[in-house]
């Protein structure tokens, strides 16, 4: 049987990281065969580019940006990702697709049709079964990332998260059927409690 698809999705600090390691715990207790994947990043081209991009000395272009992290997306979905979900595993994702259309498509303006052309080539088409997005406001996302150290893009201003929180919401309006929108100002328990209620629909 194919496997299923996960990915996570929501503003830098607003706990996609934390939830992830739950519910793989989770799963695992259950007996599922899990991988999980982050992006940039999960091959070991994938990482390569991942450096640049979150490399705060690094001047990349929108149009750059989106095509690195295309091509990052591209080896991921090849290597790793299709080839795991033929073995019947679960593929749980730290971003996907729509991060491209939120933040450079929406908040870094470069339009949703070109990031549609360039990702569709990239992904052969393929997305997530489900998406879980974790909300929560550009304020409190600050205050948790507050103790580490910014990379390129947690160094964009208020205004930027604001944005791509923006981005986010009316992504979900759009494709509502596979988004599941997760309240994430709660505590961690809490949201965990409520993506496992979320995620045993569709296993
Ligand atoms: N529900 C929560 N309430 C308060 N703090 C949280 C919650 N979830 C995560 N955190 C903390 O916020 C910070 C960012 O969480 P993280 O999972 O790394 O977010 P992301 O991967 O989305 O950037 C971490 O220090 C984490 O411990
Ligand atoms: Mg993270």
């Amino acid at each position: 049987m194919r496997g299923k698809f996960i990915s996570f999705e929501g503003i830098d600090g607003c706990g996609k990281t934390t939830q992830i390691k739950f519910l793989e715990e989770y799963l695992l207790k259950q007996g599922y065969n899990i991988l999980v994947l982050r992006e940039p990043g999960g091959t070991k081209v994938g990482e390569k580019v991942r450096d640049i991009l979150l490399d705060k000395n690094n001047f990349i272009s929108p149009v750059t940006e989106m095509l690195l992290y295309a091509s990052s997306r591209a080896q991921l979905v090849e290597e790793k990702i299709l080839p795991a979900l033929e073995k019947g595993q679960i593929v749980i994702l730290d971003r996907f697709v729509d991060s491209s259309y939120v933040y450079q498509g929406y908040a870094r303006d470069l339009g949703m049709e070109k990031v549609k052309l360039v990702n569709e080539i990239a992904t052969k088409g393929l997305l997530p079964d489900v998406t879980i997005y974790i909300d929560i406001t550009p304020e409190e996302a600050m205050k948790r990332r507050g103790k580490r150290e910014a990379d390129r893009l947690e160094k964009e201003s208020y205004e930027f998260h604001k944005k791509v929180r923006e981005g986010y919401l009316k992504l979900i309006k759009g494709y509502s059927e596979r988004f599941v929108f997760i309240n994430g100002m709660k505590d961690s328990i809490k949201v965990h409690q409520e993506i496992i209620d979320a995620v045993e629909k569709y296993l």
